[in-house]
């Protein structure tokens, strides 16, 4: 039998049109959930909705860049307005500019502008809703590069060790009301932001998979798990938590 564990709840996806965001709203809808799915990619958040409600699903696009309150403000609104709840967000919007230099002023304050920022904001409205209603699960995208360096780049881990700061410090001023603040690290996982980066050099693939320790890249289905799991009762005391799902790479 399908886990239904999330039947009348309300999911909230950001970066939902693609890789990890639309895996993750995929594998809401299929365990019941109603799922806001938001981008600023409009035409793939449109395809990843469609995909739900042929599944049977119920799910609605918003288009929504996170770097904008008024525009994740206004995004909250829709949620509450078409679902009247929001009980779990996945705050997953995010850029990675790979094979750029790395002391471009431009690169590190789009870095911090959305995968920082962004997170910042949606917290700041989706935790505003969650405590008019007594509760809510919400889980960050940082990376394994929320924990560790990474040669070459400086606005991309600057940004996702900022995404842990932020769980963190969240989770503790909201633990005792309900509201629980959970990250996932990925590791190098199959998306478009990857094979971004392996397009500019074949070598790369081969690189990533030797210096995994399981071999391979992660599929985003894999990711999505974690999310659920952090975003269910079965993770009730489990708050401030940056979760590894990287096959191994930061072990070392
Ligand atoms: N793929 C990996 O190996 C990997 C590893 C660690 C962390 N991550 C993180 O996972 C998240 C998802 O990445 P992915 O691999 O699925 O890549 P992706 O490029 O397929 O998805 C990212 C999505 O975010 C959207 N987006 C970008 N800027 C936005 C904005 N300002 N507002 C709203 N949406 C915006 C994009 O349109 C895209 O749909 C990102 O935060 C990324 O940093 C990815």
């Amino acid at each position: 039998m399908a886990d239904r564990q999330f039947e009348g709840k309300v999911a909230l996806v950001t970066g939902a049109s693609a890789g990890i965001g639309r895996a993750t709203a995929l594998r809401f809808a299929e365990a019941g959930a109603k799922v806001v799915v938001s981008d600023v990619v409009v035409a793939g958040g449109e395809e990843t909705v469609q995909m739900i409600r042929a599944a049977g699903g119920d799910a609605m696009f918003v288009s929504t860049d996170v770097s904008n309150a008024a525009a994740v403000e206004a995004l909250v609104a829709r949620t509450v307005e078409r679902y009247g709840r929001l009980d779990c967000a996945f705050n997953n919007a995010g850029i990675n500019e790979s094979g750029v230099d790395e002391w471009d002023e431009g690169v590190f304050e789009r870095s911090l502008s959305i995968n920082v920022k962004g997170v910042f904001l949606c917290m700041k409205y989706e935790i505003a809703q969650m405590l008019k209603q007594g509760g809510g699960a919400i889980v960050n995208t940082s990376s394994i590069n929320g924990l560790v360096g990474s040669a070459g780049q400086l606005g991309y881990p600057t940004g996702k060790h900022g995404v842990v700061g932020l769980t963190r410090s969240a989770a503790l001023r909201y633990a005792r009301e309900g509201i629980r603040v959970n990250a996932v690290c990925p590791g190098v996982i199959l998306t478009a932001m990857t094979e971004r980066a392996m397009a500019s050099n074949p070598q790369v693939k081969q690189m990533i998979e030797t210096m995994t320790p399981m071999g391979r890249m992660g599929a985003p289905r894999e990711i999505a798990e974690g999310v659920l799991w952090l975003c269910s009762d079965k993770a009730s005391f489990v708050t401030g938590h940056p979760l590894v799902i990287d096959g191994g790479f930061v072990a070392f």
